[in-house]
């Protein structure tokens, strides 16, 4: 704790300025193909980042998953569940370097777009505890947001007090940091319009919801959406449960379908985008 005080007093960061941060994600279910290893979209990646430069957004986090990249490695060495045997250690390197290497394919489409993205590792800057943020240093983050930066981070293999080592998720991340940051809101790019009575995919006459309050998210949530397997994080049913601590806070989040064009660039810009607008009350 004296550390910290110590780095943000080195680094005289006090309040962000306004507007209050939008903490972007960007799942990996749309930046790559959740049904093969290592496919990245870098066309997809591209237009993103093109969207995200038109909008010119102040006070920007973007937050990435890691798709076929993460989560096929991540389940084959069994990361989450934690440190059992030492061969894993291979597997949690391998899982954050290849995390590394999707995150640098992104980072490439912000270069060519002259975004002063930078990127954050959160493997170097979280510790978790049975699987939960328990240390968070964030003063070069918020540093890097008050000279104009987008930093940038993703779903990582991180260092845990009581597992030894687990998957820190995209998704609780970007609820951590919307709480942490006070953000006014979230916005979450998946490869669905929005969040449905049921998984659009496995039924084709999925309702989708354009607004719910917390209320109504909450019972909605254990009845309605189910874990996907190709994800270690839980899929919808994860996301959901990481956002509601946020939308507590007062957090508004967007889900919307970063696979269409121009649907980030709209929803950054606070223009009317098809998705489920979740808040509070
Ligand atoms: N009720 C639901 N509404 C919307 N999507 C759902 C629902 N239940 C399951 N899903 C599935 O959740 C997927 C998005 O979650 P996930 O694969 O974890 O995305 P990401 O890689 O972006 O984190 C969608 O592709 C969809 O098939
Ligand atoms: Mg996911």
């Amino acid at each position: 704790m004296e550390e910290r005080s110590q780095l943000e007093k080195l680094m005289k960061v006090s309040e962000l300025k306004e507007p209050k941060p939008t903490i972007l994600k960007v799942g990996g279910s749309v930046i790559t193909d959740k049904n093969k290893e290592l496919d990245a979209k870098t066309q997809v990646m591209n237009r993103l980042a093109e969207e995200i430069q038109q909008a010119k957004i102040e006070n920007l986090v973007v937050v990435h998953g890691g798709g076929g990249f993460g989560h096929p490695t991540a389940q084959k060495y069994n990361i989450k569940a934690g440190l059992k045997e030492e061969n894993q250690k291979v597997g949690f390197a391998e899982t954050h370097h290849i995390m590394t290497m999707l995150n640098g394919l992104f980072m490439d489409a912000f270069m060519w777009h002259k975004i002063p993205a930078v990127s954050v590792t959160p493997s170097s800057c979280i510790i978790t505890e049975n699987g939960r943020i328990q240390y968070f240093e964030y003063t070069l983050m918020k540093m890097l947001l008050q000279m104009d930066f987008l930093p940038v981070l993703y779903g990582d293999a991180v260092l845990d007090t009581k597992l030894g080592f687990t998957i820190l998720s995209g998704d609780q991340l970007i609820s951590r940091l919307a709480v942490g940051l006070n953000a006014e809101r979230i916005i979450v790019g998946v490869d669905v319009d929005g969040l449905y009575n049921c998984d659009p995919k496995a039924e084709k006459n999925a309702k989708l919801f354009a607004h719910l309050t917390l209320e109504e998210l909450k019972k909605l949530q254990k009845k309605t959406v189910k874990p996907t397997a190709c994800d270690v994080t839980g899929g919808m049913f994860g996301k959901i449960a990481e956002l509601i601590p946020a939308i507590e806070h007062g957090i508004s989040a967007k889900i919307v379908n970063a696979t269409k064009p121009n649907h980030i660039y709209k929803v950054l810009k606070g223009e009317d985008v098809q998705g489920t607008l979740i808040e509070k009350e």
